[in-house]
């Protein structure tokens, strides 16, 4: 197939997405394949908890996040205003609303809009999880209440990320503005 100049289409495709515009993930760990060092972790609202930002879109607030997960995380109800997609790499968790579904790694989970839960880690080891996010969470009191407390959303994980490596280690700011849309002004 060609375009109206005559090219061919397939080629335009292979230059717009040439290698050099591409985020890699260098592994460096073939257990986990998990290549974050500690000072790339974010520390996440809850106690033992943290997370690695992939992707970042302030404006579409869309997001792809890694999460690492302790055992005794802190409460953590959360409603989701979009849709999300989890993929467990390493560990083992339930919902505690519906705890006959036990996460393993390898396991996929839809989050649909408008649902509620609960996240429960019972692997001592951290639960490692890659999720897209798209919309916000909104995180409640708890699930009998509902009462919204707290809202986060992907300009939300920026403004943490962007927190945290200008203190911890600036050498991740230039991963983040890499990996992040958001307003000029925020990301100067
Ligand atoms: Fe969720």
């Amino acid at each position: 197939m060609t375009d109206s100049s005559g090219d061919r289409l397939t080629r335009k495709v292979i230059e717009r997405y040439s290698p050099k515009d591409d985020y890699y993930f260098p592994v460096h760990d073939e257990k986990l394949h998990c290549p974050i060092s500690d000072t790339q972790w974010v520390p996440w609202t809850f106690e033992h908890t943290w997370f690695y930002p992939c992707y970042l879109n302030c404006h579409g607030n869309d997001m792809v996040i890694l999460f690492k997960l302790k055992k005794g995380l802190g409460l953590h109800s959360h409603y989701h205003s979009g849709f999300t997609t989890a993929h467990t790499i390493q560990g083992k968790w339930i919902y505690k609303e519906k705890p006959e579904n036990v996460f393993i790694p390898g396991s996929f989970d839809l989050e649909y809009p408008g649902t509620m839960h609960t996240v429960e880690i019972l692997s001592e080891e951290p639960v490692l999880m890659f999720a897209r996010i798209q919309g916000g969470f909104l995180f409640v009191d708890d699930m009998e209440n509902g009462n919204i407390e707290m809202y986060q959303d992907a300009f939300y994980f920026y403004s943490e990320a962007k927190e945290y490596y200008e203190k911890s280690n600036r050498e991740m700011l230039s991963h983040l503005h890499k990996i992040s849309i958001a307003s000029e002004k925020s990301l100067t």
